[in-house]
């Protein structure tokens, strides 16, 4: 039998592939974005009851209202604007289900979709099987900044979406009022709908506040924007996260997630309902990473990497031009085979030419394992 792929260049995900490269080498892995420390205990207990109390069938399609009602108060809450439960919230099988059915519903083969690159990987693959063709706006500099000029010019009587992502995957940095007011101004009188990807929406440092798309009147009113209590609850293993939009966008939403997924985990709705009630269990989120981030930042402050505090995420960029040429793909994996760390090189989150030489290194770990992680830094 023939297979003609619909996605010939797609692969493995390098995090499979640096993964499986970090098991054989006995790396210590700050490669992919997962916390190596467990939930809090209250919401393990929150669940376990949840399924013990029978919530074990089919939950509603859109979300369990109590969740949604939970989401909308948050929402309300830190950005302003309401979000109908009943019409404009519906929980996802994480944000990655979120992102890819946006782009169902609403990519025809030939729009183009204007995504700011080093992106997250998941973007791509899915506005290539919807026919969409990728039109890439490169931040630019050693600070990957935007460029609204460019950014501006992109934009064509194509152009049906545009992905943002902020706090930024895999950067560390965080957009500005400033910047999403530019957006704001570009986008206004266009038909073009706003993919505003705010998984690392809690996780913003150095007292800085997150720019959700939902602060924007203008914006808001295009936006389907995403976010991940994988993220928020260290437990990107669950796969539960969320969408809000303006109900004619989420209604077109809905009718391909009704037909993709369904619905999602009920009993863990229900906890994630009661434990959202309670702001206290995410508003901290910022300062316990940033803790993290200092740890790592002040134990390799004297070896011969360059860096950025992040900004946001629990992500560290890392530039190595002090230490070698190599491009970096090939010094990760050298990394790992000689040093045992794996990270991620950032080329990879790039549809276009890439020479930039930077690692990423996910902080999301307890002290011990980013004091080993120094120490081999220190070394190289
Ligand atoms: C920028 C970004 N968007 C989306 C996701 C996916 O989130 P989830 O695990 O909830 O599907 C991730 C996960 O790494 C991410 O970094």
């Amino acid at each position: 039998m023939e297979i003609t792929s619909k996605l010939p260049h797609v692969g493995t995900t390098i995090f499979t592939t640096i993964g499986q490269l970090a098991r054989t080498h006995n790396a210590i892995n700050l490669s992919q974005g997962f916390p190596n420390f467990d939930p809090d205990p209250q919401l393990l207990e929150l669940i376990s009851e949840a399924f013990k109390n029978g919530h074990n069938q089919y939950a509603p399609m859109q979300g369990v209202l109590s969740l949604r009602e939970a989401i909308s108060e948050k929402i309300e809450r830190l950005y302003g604007p309401y979000y109908h439960p009943e019409s404009e919230i519906t929980v996802t099988a994480g944000a990655t289900q979120a992102i890819f059915t946006t782009i169902a519903a609403f990519i025809r083969p030939k729009d183009e979709v204007i995504v700011i690159e080093p992106a997250f990987d998941c973007y791509e693959p899915a506005i290539s099987l919807f026919g969409g063709k990728i039109v890439p706006v490169a931040l630019e500099g050693n600070d990957f900044q935007m460029n609204w000029t460019a950014f501006k010019s992109a934009i064509s009587p194509k152009t049906k979406m545009v992905i943002i992502n902020t706090p930024h995957n895999p950067t560390g940095t965080i957009w500005s009022e400033s910047d999403m007011l530019q957006l704001q101004e570009i986008l206004r009188d266009t038909n073009i709908i706003l993919l505003s990807d705010e998984v690392y929406e809690h996780i913003v440092f150095d007292g800085k506040p997150h720019e959700s798309a939902a602060k924007y009147p203008d914006l808001a009113e295009r936006s389907v924007i995403c976010s991940s209590f994988g993220k928020t609850f260290h437990a990107t293993g669950w796969k539960v996260g969320y969408c809000v939009a303006p109900k004619p966008l989420m209604m077109e939403f809905q009718k391909v997630h009704q037909f993709n997924v369904f619905s999602v985990n009920h009993a863990m709705q229900i906890a994630l309902a009661q434990y959202l009630k309670e702001p206290q269990h995410y508003v901290n989120l910022g300062s316990f990473y940033q803790e993290k981030r200092d740890t790592f930042l002040h134990a390799i402050k004297d070896s011969r990497f360059k860096m950025v505090p992040s900004e946001g995420t629990y992500f560290q960029l890392l530039e190595y031009s002090a230490i070698t040429d190599e491009k970096d793909t090939v010094f990760a994996e050298r990394l790992i085979k000689e040093h045992q760390l794996a990270s991620i090189p950032v080329s990879v989150f790039c549809t276009t030419d890439y020479d930039k030489k930077f690692l990423r290194f996910c902080f999301a770990k307890t002290n011990d394992v980013l004091e080993k992680a120094a120490e081999i830094l220190n070394s190289i």
